[in-house]
Order: structure tokens, then C-alpha cells, then sequence
């Protein structure tokens, strides 16, 4: 099968990260976001995938030309205005004729879409939306289900509605039929236009509970839950990248993520930090929750306190406090 993913919104949520690349090229524990789901959609027979893109497709061209999963085919259709997730997923997709599978670009998901695609035929669907269960649905897409797991309505992002529930996990399986209910060339949402239509017109739109691990990337918060996530689930808290130098008496506490090519000065303190490529870090200078862009510069014994997120090239002079 084929998928598309859509990765062409501007990651405002994750400024300043994405002020100099888009989402999808964004690092986490040193690569590229892209690959995650190229590599889980690969390992499921998914050997065509087009990225519907626009802010700096630049970048993740250059990426994809590089490191893209073997035996993996990977197209980007650029937008050149934001067509919206409706108007992006027609335009990339409109020569499929077959059915498909569709991602948001900042999804880091794990479970089984054979199930999926094994409940999409059985349902005769055509469209099924991966639901996952979340504490505050408010931020997301939900929706109501009926019995035999159709979907009844769609709503997105209803900021009043600070309640658990199923909602929207940006996963979904196309059928061509629903792909033609999308209009061609005008910018449209796939959450505010094409679901709730769909839904209420009850054409057979229908919902699967995943389980298994899900997230979606795109705030500063959810970026750091990624690292842990995935630093836990490996063989420490700690990841050093290739040609990286620690000085003397360092101390490296909790989960620390550091790119390659830094270098971090004797005596300094790094914790629960996530730092990327080309990074120096001074003299016992102190970082503490911090996230910390390619090649930014902390000057000796500045300290970062929590929360402090650094763009592209930030200079940090010595002994400064943030
Ligand atoms: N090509 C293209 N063009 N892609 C776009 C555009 C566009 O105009 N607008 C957004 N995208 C891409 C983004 O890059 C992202 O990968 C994906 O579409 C979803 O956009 P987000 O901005 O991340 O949406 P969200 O997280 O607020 O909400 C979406 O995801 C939730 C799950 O995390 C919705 O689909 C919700 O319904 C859903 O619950
Ligand atoms: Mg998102």
C-alpha cells in the first residue's frame, strides 16, 4: 500500500525549534522526525510514501535524500500556499486510484496497522480514522462512536472541553471514494470540512481504538515526553552523539540527549536536557531542562534554568542566567 504524509504546517507550537525547519526534520534523539514513521510504515509493507509539504521543504528534501529506509519510495509534492490537511492530502494523492494510508507528519506511533487495515475491509469503510484515548481532549479531534464503531460526529479541538476521551490520532486509512469527497485545488481541512460532513452524513466513516504507544510531537512539551519515551525504552537515560567531547568532571543527570559534534566544558552540569548538533557548552555553566538548538553557544558558568528553549545559533554570553 501507499501513504501520505502530511507535512507542510509550520510547527508554530514548536518555536523556536522550527523557526529555521519545518517539524518533520526536527531531531529527536539525533534523527531526523520523518524516518520514524517512514521506518514503522516500511515495516509494514508500505513501500511508497508521498509527503505532502510546504514550509521549508527544502530541508527535508535534503534529508530524505540521504537517509530515507531502503527500498522505501519517497516523493514531495510542495505546496506553494498551505492547502490546509484536506487540500494537501487531494493534491498528493489524487493519482492513487487505490486505497491508502494517511499520517499527520508529527505522529510517533506504534501498533499493529494490519489490524487497522484488517478492520477498515471487514467494516467496508471508506475512511477509517485511528482513535486513541487521551486525559484532555480538548486540543484534539474527537468524536462519538456508534456501537459498530462508526463514527457519528466529528469535532475539532473544542477548547472548553477539558475531558478524557477518544479522539482523533492523525492516522487514517482512504478509500479513493473518500478522497473524492475532498474539493480539488482550494485550501480545506480534513478536520473542520471533510470528517464532520462525512460523519454526519454517516458515509460509512468509522473509527479503530489503537492501542499501543502514540504521540503526537508537536508542542515543546510533548517533543521532551518523546525523548523519554524513547530513551527509556532503550538501554539508559543518555545519548552521546558521534564526535561529540565531554570535559572534565561533567555531570550528565537524568535524561540527556546531546547531538554530535558539541562540546561541553569541564564542569558543567547538564540535566534532563535535550541538546542538538554543533552545540558548545562552557565551563561549568548549568543547563536544566533546557532544549537547546543546533549550533547555540552558552558562554562559562551561564545557567539555563527549566523551561529555557533556545532557537538556531543562540549566543548565550558567560555567566548570563536564563
Ligand atoms: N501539506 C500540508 N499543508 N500539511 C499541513 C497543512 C497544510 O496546509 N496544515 C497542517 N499540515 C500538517 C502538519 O504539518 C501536521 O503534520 C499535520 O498536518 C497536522 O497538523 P497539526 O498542526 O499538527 O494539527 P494538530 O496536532 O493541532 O491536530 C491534528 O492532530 C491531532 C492528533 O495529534 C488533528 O488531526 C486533530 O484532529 C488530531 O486529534
Ligand atoms: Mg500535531
Amino acid at each position: 500500500m501507499k501513504a501520505v504524509i502530511l507535512s507542510g504546517g509550520f510547527g508554530t507550537r514548536l518555536r523556536p525549534l522550527t523557526l529555521s525547519q519545518p517539524k518533520a526534520v526536527l531531531p529527536i534523539l539525533n534523527k531526523p522526525f520523518c524516518l520514524y514513521p517512514l521506518e514503522w510504515l516500511a515495516r509494514h509493507g508500505v513501500r511508497n510514501v508521498t509527503f505532502a509539504t510546504g514550509y521549508r521543504s527544502a530541508s527535508l528534501a535534503a534529508v530524505l535524500a540521504k537517509e530515507k529506509p531502503r527500498g522505501v519510495s519517497v516523493l514531495l509534492k510542495t505546496e506553494n500556499r498551505p492547502l490546509g490537511t484536506g487540500g494537501a492530502l487531494r493534491r498528493a494523492s489524487v493519482k492513487y486510484g487505490e486505497r491508502f494510508f494517511v499520517l499527520n507528519g508529527d505522529i510517533l506511533a506504534r501498533f499493529n496497522l494490519s489490524e487497522m487495515l484488517g478492520f477498515h475491509l471487514k467494516k467496508k469503510a471508506i475512511l477509517t480514522l485511528a482513535l486513541v484515548k487521551v486525559p484532555d481532549i480538548s486540543r484534539y479531534g474527537s468524536v462519538s462512536l456508534k456501537r459498530d464503531g462508526e463514527i457519528q460526529r466529528f469535532a475539532e479541538k473544542q477548547p472548553g472541553l477539558k475531558r478524557s476521551g477518544l479522539v482523533n490520532a492523525g492516522i487514517y486509512i482512504f478509500e479513493p471514494e473518500a478522497l473524492r469527497r475532498i474539493p480539488s485545488l482550494i485550501p480545506c481541512s480534513l478536520e473542520r470540512d471533510v470528517f464532520p460532513r462525512l460523519a454526519e452524513k454517516r458515509r460509512g466513516v468509522f473509527g479503530f481504538p489503537i492501542h499501543g504507544y502514540w504521540k503526537d510531537v508537536g508542542t515543546i512539551a510533548s517533543y521532551r515526553e518523546a525523548h523519554e519515551d524513547l530513551l527509556r525504552g532503550s538501554s539508559g537515560r543518555l545519548l552521546i552523539g558521534k564526535g561529540t567531547r565531554i570535559g572534565q568532571k561533567v555531570k550528565l543527570e537524568g535524561m540527556v540527549s546531546i547531538g554530535r559534534r558539541c562540546r561541553i566544558g569541564d564542569g558543567a552540569r547538564i540535566q534532563d536536557s535535550i541538546i542538538l548538533d554543533d552545540v558548545r557548552i562552557g565551563k561549568e555553566a548549568r543547563v536544566t531542562e533546557s532544549i537547546l538548538s543546533y549550533r547555540c553557544r552558552v558562554g562559562d558558568r551561564s545557567k539555563l534554568e527549566a523551561g529555557t528553549v533556545l532557537g538556531e545559533g543562540s549566543r548565550i554570553s558567560e555567566f548570563s542566567q536564563c
